[in-house]
């Protein structure tokens, strides 16, 4: 079952044409005409969809609680930050099938009383950001955005709001701040941003992907829909699969498949590339858990199994990996990205980036292999925001099965 690679390559995505052929807005205006705001969230819950941004959580609920908390303004926004290293789902969807994200956005939008959307992308995705714009204009051009959009009471504009490329600006409080202006640093919760978001005001930010799914939803029904995938997972993932692994790429799968199959299944992966022997496989992007042979028959879903999903990316590491430069390779990214609010993350991703530089040149120290074990545990249970936690994910299990190695 294909819900969100379905059209890619069949649909022009600059011609909004193509895209309402294949039955595209039928969901809105079903969403308009024949529900109530009420019965979309009721829809959403039943279909038991879960949020594709990283932590899985309940759609419906979300929204739900932003609809109930009463308030003037309310603003919803589409999470394609997309800043995590070798994962590119997002910023794939609003290439390949722009309208579909904008489709669930304004149900989503309609669904709770929000008169002003946005569309948070990364500045670095210049294309995809051309493209929602020609989207977002033929969209208002046929009514589906703006005043009286199908000639209804409901109005609602859509805005693209474009982020500097930061890591943590996906996060989505740090999100609502860099909309408004401020530093992207995330906020103390609670309070939600369902109940005290942007402006103050309920706020939902919902990833991409997340939002991509909504239009099947409402034109197949719930029932459909969580008859796919594994019970409280349902619906199907996009994957990214890297490394050295024969195909890679993007690849729809219903979730529960596990990371065996999407590696080594002809209609995944396809196997080890020639001459790779595996190592492990990272899954969730830089800030996933590395995951051996004997774990990966485990079902990708969320609230499942020993590892995150995550935004289900899978990076295949083989014997001839480089450990100490892959080492680096995270170490680096997360001191970049620390936003230096607090002082674990901002100092123990500087510390720990300074050891992994002289690990990359075997300039190994005595006392190295304690000092990386102290910053692991500091960033894993004390800095401010997941972030912190991130960085120290993926050092940790190295540090399980490879320190031995390393250290001596
Ligand atoms: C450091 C950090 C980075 C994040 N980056 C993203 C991102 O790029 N895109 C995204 O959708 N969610 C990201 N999230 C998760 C968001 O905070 C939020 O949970 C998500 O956008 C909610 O949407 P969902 O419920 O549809 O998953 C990030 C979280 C953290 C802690
Ligand atoms: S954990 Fe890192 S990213 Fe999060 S607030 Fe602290 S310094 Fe900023």
């Amino acid at each position: 079952m294909q819900i969100l690679t379905k059209n890619w390559n069949k649909i022009d995505p600059l011609r909004i044409d193509s895209y309402i052929k294949t039955g595209g807005y039928e969901s809105l205006r079903k969403a308009i005409r024949e529900m109530t705001p009420e019965k979309i969230i009721e829809e959403v819950k039943k279909s038991g969809l879960r949020g594709r941004g990283g932590a899985g959580f309940p759609t419906g609920d979300k929204w739900d609680l932003a609809a109930k908390t009463p308030a003037k303004e309310k603003y919803f926004i589409c999470n394609l930050d997309e800043s995590e290293p070798g994962v590119y789902k997002d910023r794939t969807i609003a290439e390949k099938n722009p309208h579909q994200i904008i489709e669930g956005l304004l149900i989503g939008a309609t669904a709770i009383g929000a008169k002003k959307a946005f569309i948070y992308i990364n500045g670095y995705y210049r294309k995809q950001n051309e493209i929602l714009e020609i989207a977002l204009e033929q969209a208002r051009g046929k009514e589906f955005i703006g005043r009286s959009m199908l000639g209804s009471a409901i109005d609602i504009e859509v805005d693209i709001f474009q982020g500097a490329g930061a890591y943590i600006c996906g996060e989505e409080t740090a999100l609502i701040n860099s909309v408004e202006g401020n530093r992207g640093e995330p906020r103390l919760k609670p309070p939600y941003p369902p109940v005290a978001g942007l402006f103050g005001k309920p706020t939902i930010v919902n990833n991409a992907e997340t939002l991509a799914n909504v239009p099947f939803i409402i034109k197949r029904g719930a029932k459909t829909y969580s008859q796919i995938g594994v019970s409280g997972s349902p619906g199907t993932k996009l994957f990214v699969l890297e490394g050295a692994v024969k195909k890679q790429g993007i690849f729809e799968a219903p979730l529960g498949t596990t990371a065996q199959e999407l590696i080594y299944n002809s209609l995944y992966g396809g196997g080890m590339a020639s001459g790779k022997d595996f190592l492990f496989a990272q899954i969730g992007g830089a800030s996933g858990r590395l995951v051996t042979a004997g774990k990966l028959d485990q079902p990708l879903a969320y609230g499942a199994g020993e590892y995150n999903l995550g935004c289900g990316s899978i990076f295949v590491a083989d014997k001839s990996t480089d450990l100490k430069n892959l080492l680096f390779s995270w170490a680096d990214f997360f001191h970049r990205e620390s936003c230096g609010k607090c002082v674990p993350c901002r100092e123990g991703t500087y510390r720990l980036w300074e050891i992994a530089k002289r690990i990359k040149k075997n300039e190994i120290l005595k006392r190295d292999k304690e000092n990386i074990e102290d910053i692991l545990w500091t960033l894993s249970n004390t800095t401010f925001c997941p972030l912190g936690n991130f960085a120290a994910i993926a050092w940790s299990d190295a540090m399980k099965m490879f320190g031995k190695e390393i250290f001596g």
